[in-house]
């Protein structure tokens, strides 16, 4: 007889711990996947309670410097409008969602250097007066800009890995070096962040076991927040004719990293969203305790295009306020409070 899938699911359960080889026989098999899901459900409630912590998310600037095969922001792709939001406006953003009722902002943009360093610290310091806690999603930078937006007052530093294959890495990123984006994850960490970190699902040529590495890759860089998210094709990268993640795998990954790593914060991604369209509900249940709901105004939204599909193009911050906190009563879950730190364990 095979590997029992439910007793490995069981026991993840409970220790936290699964080999590579467990991880792999549970991604590659469907029959449990209730189970696995209800597992992970149930070790969100134990380990960080039914608050769901909403994330207003900023886009300040579509612009990159950078050529991610997968993505629309990549700086080849001529067929996009680019912006870059003034730092008045981007704190005026900040001001109106915080109004709404958010706690943590993300601000997120392209990767480069379009802003300076000091302009950057200058727009978190003026955010922090608001009495928000603040999440930077801006890509690679030096370890002195990392220190100074610390001491800017940000609170955490959202840098997914995107793949732990190393291969497949250098295929997707030109230019880019897989051994230093690791240094940069380890410095975030070393500076006192929150450190986020994640992946792409059913990017061309990942394979199941490296899905399983990049599980376990979660758990030893010892992450606060892990996103994981379908890749969804876009018609402007040289990946327009590739296949795309599915909700499902996506799922499971996200599931799976709960059962692992059982006390971090798991958003509940827009891109699982934009394959279903109770996808965030679903994740809500299947192990997530985070939300990242779009507060750009304006036409900045439908610019801001990683991936066809993307949800809330054309609705207001107000709005999307409104309706995903419908959603989350919906399930019998509560709009946390607070700043959403990740919870200490006590052992
Ligand atoms: N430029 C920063 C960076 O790369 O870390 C932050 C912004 S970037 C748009 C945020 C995330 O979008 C990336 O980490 C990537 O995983 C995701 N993304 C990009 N293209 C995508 C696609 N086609 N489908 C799904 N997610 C995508
Ligand atoms: Fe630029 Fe980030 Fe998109 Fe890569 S994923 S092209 S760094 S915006
Ligand atoms: Fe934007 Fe529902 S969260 S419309």
């Amino acid at each position: 007889m095979g590997i029992n899938l439910l007793s490995l699911i069981s026991r993840a359960e409970k220790e936290h711990k699964l080999t590579k080889g467990e991880i792999v026989a549970i991604l590659e098999n469907d029959e449990v996947n209730r189970e696995l899901f209800k597992a992970a459900d149930r070790v969100r409630e134990k380990y960080v309670g039914n608050e769901v912590h909403l994330r207003g998310l900023v886009e300040f600037s579509n612009l990159c410097s950078v050529n991610c095969l997968y993505c629309g922001l990549r700086k080849d792709n001529k067929n996009l409008k680019r912006y870059k939001l003034n730092p008045d406006i981007i704190i005026e953003f900040a001001q109106k969602a915080v109004s709404y009722g958010y706690k943590t902002l993300v601000l997120q943009s392209g990767e480069g250097n379009f802003y300076s360093g000091e302009e950057i610290a200058l727009i978190i310091r003026e955010i922090k007066k608001f009495d928000t806690a603040i999440t930077l999603s801006i890509g690679e930078k030096t370890e002195e800009e990392y220190k100074l937006f610390r001491q800017a007052g940000a609170d955490r530093f959202l840098l997914r890995i995107e793949t732990t294959d190393r291969e497949l890495y250098k295929k997707l990123h030109p230019k880019m070096d897989y051994e230093n984006r690791i240094n940069c994850l380890k410095i975030i960490k070393k500076l006192g962040y929150e450190l986020g970190t994640g992946s792409l699902i059913g990017l061309p040529g990942q394979t199941i076991e490296s899905m399983a590495d990049d599980i376990l890759f979660f758990k030893e860089i010892e992450a606060d927040m892990i996103g994981v998210g379908p890749f969804i094709p876009n018609v402007d990268t040289p990946f327009a004719s590739e296949k795309g993640g599915t909700f499902e795998m996506s799922l499971k990954v996200m599931a799976l990293t709960r059962l692992i790593l059982p006390d971090i914060n798991i958003p509940a991604t827009t891109a699982m969203e934009s394959l279903n369209p109770q996808g965030r509900l679903i994740a809500l249940q299947s192990g997530a305790n985070v939300v990242m709901p779009n507060v750009t105004e304006g036409e900045y939204r439908a610019l801001y295009r990683l991936y066809p599909g993307k949800i809330c193009i054309n609705d207001t911050p107000a709005h999307c306020r409104g309706c995903i906190t419908g959603k989350i009563h919906s399930i019998n879950r509560v709009v946390s409070k607070n700043y959403g730190f990740k919870k200490k364990l006590s052992t």
